[in-house]
């Protein structure tokens, strides 16, 4: 595992666009896998900058979110969808057909998690996947306690997470109790992984995961068993 400590957002959200830079430049075809959130912000702004100033080219990419609300979907302001159609999407000149999400409207939801593992699959797997971390060291939102080998699965988000997410929604009631999220193994099968992980926050959820305790309990702490992770933290 590398770990690089930055000074600021701003730094952390630049070496992660220079990771994905490059890696768009080795392989302009690449498969990268997005995360929504705080954490990866600063680093879409960059991108988007980058790619409107002609430095960068997303024209033959192809991305996979992580994860996506339950009941939610293109359309809704406070789905995953519409995080990175805002942040990202419509302002890059990456296809619309090769952007993919989970989709937390699917009536069959079990049929959704096979469908989003098949398509990774079927587009040669994801080459670099960016993550974010919650405070319990949740990735995606692979809950603690989740198991190391889960593939795409629907999960119940803990209270805290809820908690931690009720910021982006206008009421309680309307923050989502389950979403869809790319399993640990799911994410474990990327060729290579970058994890943000910036502000007081996180302080503790880093500590854990340097520590190199690797469990259940704390589904981080198994990127120790990934040959290719950068970790971008500071406070
Ligand atoms: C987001 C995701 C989550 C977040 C994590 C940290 O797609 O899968 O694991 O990365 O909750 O969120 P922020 O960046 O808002 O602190």
């Amino acid at each position: 595992m590398d770990w690089i400590k930055v000074s600021s957002y701003e730094q952390m959200s630049e070496i992660a666009a220079d990771i994905f830079t490059e890696q768009l430049a080795k392989k302009p075809d690449s498969v990268l896998g997005l995360a929504t959130g705080g954490s990866p912000l600063g680093f879409y702004k960059e991108m988007v900058r980058r790619c409107q100033a002609e430095e960068i080219s997303f024209a033959r990419a192809t991305t996979f979110n992580l994860d996506e609300y339950v009941g939610k979907g293109p359309g809704d302001a406070t789905s995953y969808h519409e995080f990175m159609c805002r942040n990202l999407f419509r302002q890059i000149d990456l296809p619309e057909t090769r952007h993919h999400l989970p989709n937390g409207l699917a009536e069959d939801l079990a049929a959704e998690c096979v469908r989003y593992e098949k398509l990774i699959e079927a587009s040669g797997g994801i080459d670099l996947q960016l993550l974010g971390i919650g405070v319990n060291g949740h990735i995606g939102f692979n809950e603690p306690g989740s198991r190391f080998d889960s593939r795409t699965q629907v999960i119940e988000l803990t209270e805290a997470t809820r908690k931690s997410n009720a910021r982006y929604f206008e009421k309680e009631e309307g923050i989502p109790a389950k979403a869809i999220t790319m399993g640990i193994e799911t994410i474990m099968s990327a060729r290579k992984i970058v994890l943000l992980a910036f502000g007081a926050n996180k302080t503790d959820a880093v500590e854990r995961l340097k520590s190199g305790a690797v469990t259940e309990e704390f589904p981080a702490s198994v990127l120790h068993k990934h040959p290719h992770v950068t970790v971008i933290y500071g406070k």
